[in-house]
């Protein structure tokens, strides 16, 4: 079974048939690294199987490609900061698909339709267009995802930070 730390109940993986699909991804050691990678507020890690669960749970409901999808989706950010450092933040939200479609092709096996999972994920942001309907559900599950994460961990992240530059502003001028 896979284990993750899960800060709700948004995205408990539950079921045999979930962990049996993204198994051998989630034991990577390279997908693994996004454990250590800092993304809304948690890990890369914990978001991309967010969106994995939610992309099979939705695509099951909607008897699409489900074991196909939610393997496109848990790729869909399979990037480390490190290879995006060269970017500006803009830049970056348009070239991860990219580089996340390109490190999947190198450590899995994808299809063409799940090639188009993974770089259409920022439309319309970026260019690439979702051609299949399972494109559509990971575009959708990730925002939906990303905006849950931002509003639960990334803005009490900030408030802490701007609470110790508080606590740090009032200390140095005693
Ligand atoms: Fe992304
Ligand atoms: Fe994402």
């Amino acid at each position: 079974m896979v284990e993750f730390e899960v800060k709700d109940k948004m995205a408990f993986p539950d079921s045999y048939e979930f962990d049996s699909i993204i198994n051998d991804i989630t034991n990577h050691p390279k997908f693994s690294l996004l454990k250590e990678e800092l993304h809304h507020g948690i890990s890369r890690y914990e978001h991309s199987l967010r969106v994995a669960h939610m992309t099979y749970r939705l695509s099951n409901k909607f008897h699409l490609d489900y074991e196909r999808a939610t393997r496109a989706a848990l790729l869909h950010d399979f990037y480390l900061n490190s290879e995006t450092e060269q970017y500006s933040s803009s830049k970056t939200l348009v070239q991860h698909p990219l580089i996340a479609l390109k490190n999947a092709k190198e450590h899995f096996d994808l299809d063409m339709k799940q090639e188009n999972m993974i770089e259409s994920h920022m439309f319309p942001l970026s260019k690439k267009v979702p051609k299949h309907i399972e494109s559509w559900v990971i575009s959708f599950a990730d925002k939906f995802v990303a905006i849950h994460e931002m509003a639960r961990y990334k803005a009490s992240l900030m408030m802490g930070i701007y609470i110790i530059f508080l606590f740090n502003m009032i200390t140095i001028q005693k």
